[in-house]
């Protein structure tokens, strides 16, 4: 018996881990083990010798016992240890940045562009970039021999259908929605496709904002106090605006719009090609042509309209020299425009 606890106890020393310990525990306080064999046998010894050897018995069990839940604890505690080590987490490391995305530049203008119109009580429409040569055309007060109807100019789909060339066409199709009297205050922003070379200042593909206000007694004095607040609201409060006569179909009369130049401030530079003024706009008084086409009495209403290129605004308000980079989505460019919206 006491050979056995004595071979217990010192094997115990070299255990160190959970499964050795289990082994042991089975081999020292088992149903083999010799402590159990001896138990077993305790049937064959005479009524005196039972309570001695069952002493013995008890004892070494007892010992090895106590020597085993020891070594459980120590085990565990080690098990533990190792674990936390091995998990620990280096709080002084720096985090992994996450990169974060932000609003194309081009759609931070729109944006821009259309919180001002906003502001100035206008609503926003959308329309089809799939458009009749009708609307695209026709009831715009654009003849039949105009250059812009040329197939050179022009994606035609079939005869009738096309794509866009501007967004006017939304002038007839909200005018319509709205006859014979409601007043229009309305701008259209969207896509747009001509048949043009891509190039620094050409795109097939491009976006327009077009503006479209209809009621009784409209002047251009109106268009030039709305376009002066748009020009000071998106390039600066000092800045001013110059209505030079032009010519669209579809209004009358018409007008090119400029605002001082945003590089040089009005002195004269290449940028402005030393005229102080660079454009960002047509617009005009809606021909009556148009308004009685699309079903307000030109006698009664009159209105204006303007439309501009948020790609050239965007350009010329970052000084960006090359439109494509506006489609490219290059990130050396994105990354300049992260602010948060
Ligand atoms: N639709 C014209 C274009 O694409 C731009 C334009 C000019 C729109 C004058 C207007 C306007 O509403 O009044 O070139």
């Amino acid at each position: 018996m006491e050979a056995a606890k004595r071979e217990g106890l010192d094997s115990l020393d070299a255990v160190t881990d959970a499964r050795a310990l289990d082994d042991w525990r089975v081999t020292y306080l088992g149903k083999k083990s010799p402590l159990t064999q001896v138990s077993r046998q305790m049937g064959g010894l005479s009524a005196e010798e039972r309570p001695v050897v069952g002493g013995w018995v008890n004892e070494a069990r007892a010992a090895l016992q106590e020597a085993f839940d020891a070594k459980h604890e120590a085990v565990e505690e080690a098990a533990l240890a190792a674990r936390l080590a091995a998990e620990t987490i280096d709080v002084t490391l720096p985090g992994r940045k996450r990169p974060r995305g932000a609003m194309h530049p081009l759609m931070q203008v729109i944006e821009e562009i259309e919180d001002v119109f906003l502001g100035m009580g206008f609503t926003i429409a959308e329309g089809p970039e799939v458009e009749t040569d009708t609307y695209n055309f026709e009831m715009l007060n654009i003849p039949k021999d105009h250059p812009a109807r040329d197939m050179q100019d022009t994606f035609y789909l079939t005869e009738e259908l096309l794509l866009r060339t501007h967004t006017s066409p939304m002038q007839v199709r909200t005018m319509e929605q709205m006859r014979p009297n409601a007043p229009v205050k309305v701008i259209v922003p969207g896509r747009v496709y001509r048949r043009d070379e891509d190039d620094a200042t050409h795109s097939h593909a491009f976006t327009q904002i077009e503006g479209l206000v209809v009621d009784e007694g409209i002047r251009m004095s109106d268009l030039k106090g709305i376009l002066e607040q748009f020009a000071r609201a998106i390039f600066g409060p000092d800045q001013a605006v110059r209505l030079r006569p032009s010519f669209f179909p579809f209004t009358e009369p018409s007008a090119e719009v400029d605002v001082r130049c945003i590089t040089c401030g009005g002195k004269g530079c290449r940028v402005c090609k030393d005229t102080g003024w660079i454009e960002i706009l047509g617009s005009g008084m809606v021909h009556p042509n148009v308004l009685d086409a699309a079903g307000y009495d030109s006698k009664r209403f009159s209105g204006f309209a303007f439309g501009m290129g948020p790609e050239r605004i965007a350009m010329l308000k970052y000084g960006i020299d090359d439109i494509r980079l506006l489609y490219q989505n290059d990130l050396r460019l994105l990354k300049q425009f992260t602010r948060v919206m």
